[in-house]
């Protein structure tokens, strides 16, 4: 990377209270589970720390309650170099959690946003300059949805580029869509923003083509097969490499954040996806959202 990639992010501070079993319980079923983690997460801090890890200049805008979660969470980020200072400590609410069920290589989550959902669009407003400082803007959907919108509208107002994950998915109108220059969804999420379903490679680059378009670019991560997006009008897939598969938690966001550091630095589309892939495919050999966010000279090695 030529420079040092300036990266603002806003979005959630989660503690992910994580369950490992067997399998899945079935409804009203009690399962036993194998072992209990407690350890950090949230779409924006895992995205953050992603880009920290691979050498960029990281800030993150959000909150956490006045709790030992909530210290937690931002320790982890000062201790790996995320800026914090514009993560807000509310005091009349706890900090944001998930409860992750983790079973046969993949997951469940249920999010409780706590603190996330007091990141206010005037808490962002507050923090404009770090926006206005940075080259890529990344958002997710786990603050209110009008603090991404204003966040994403700082952005753009003062030409920085904007990266919208739609995760977890929420009903997004269209002028929020164009305020995004990149938008990443995972196959479920894409079919959720089309409203059709994708059975196979041709009905989802005919899904690709139909969507939206002259609107954001369109990258679709697709877990294990890798990352969708079209190149001259035709699907082109970066593959991911096979790994030994312990936890997929936060791969997605290890994806985004990676894929930010690239552009910011000035690689092209297809070299941006690839490095998000590979970083991505780093990232879900070990255990916990952020404790797999790769270093940069992992990621070339690869
Ligand atoms: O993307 C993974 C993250 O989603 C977890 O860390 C959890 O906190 C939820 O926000």
């Amino acid at each position: 990377m030529p420079n040092r990639p300036r990266i603002a992010i806003a979005g959630s501070l989660n503690m992910d209270l994580a369950v490992s079993m067997q399998r899945m319980p079935r409804q009203g079923e009690t399962v036993k589970g194998e072992q209990f983690h407690a350890v950090p997460g949230g779409k924006g801090a895992n995205q953050a720390l992603a880009c920290a890890r691979l050498g960029a200049d990281a800030a993150l805008i959000g909150a956490v309650g006045n709790d030992a979660f909530g210290s937690m969470l931002k320790e982890q980020m000062d201790a790996n170099n995320v800026r914090s200072d514009a993560v807000a400590i509310i005091q009349d609410v706890p900090t944001g959690i998930a409860a992750i069920l983790h079973a046969d290589r993949d997951n469940s989550i249920v999010i409780v946003e706590g603190a996330n959902g007091r990141c206010t669009p005037g808490w962002i407003k507050r923090n404009a300059e770090l926006i206005r400082q940075a080259q890529v803007l990344l958002v997710q959907l786990e603050i209110p949805l009008e603090s991404v919108r204003e966040a994403l509208q700082i952005a753009r107002d003062s030409g920085v580029l904007t990266v919208l994950n739609p995760a977890p998915y929420v009903e997004l109108p269209d002028d929020l869509l164009r305020l995004a220059n990149y938008i990443t969804p995972n196959e479920t999420e894409f079919e959720c923003l089309t409203g059709a379903v994708y059975g196979t490679e041709e009905e989802l680059e005919a899904g690709m083509r139909q969507w939206r378009m002259g609107g954001p670019t369109l990258l679709v991560t697709r877990g294990g097969k890798g990352v969708s997006f079209l190149k001259d009008g035709s699907l082109h897939t970066v593959k991911a490499p096979q790994v030994e598969v312990v936890d997929t938690t936060g791969a997605g966001d290890c994806f985004n954040g990676a894929f930010c550091v690239a552009i910011a630095s000035g690689l092209d589309l297809a070299e941006a996806v690839a490095f998000g892939v590979k970083a991505a495919s780093l990232s879900v050999t070990k255990f916990g959202a952020q404790a797999g966010m790769p270093a940069l000279e992992e990621v070339h090695a690869r």
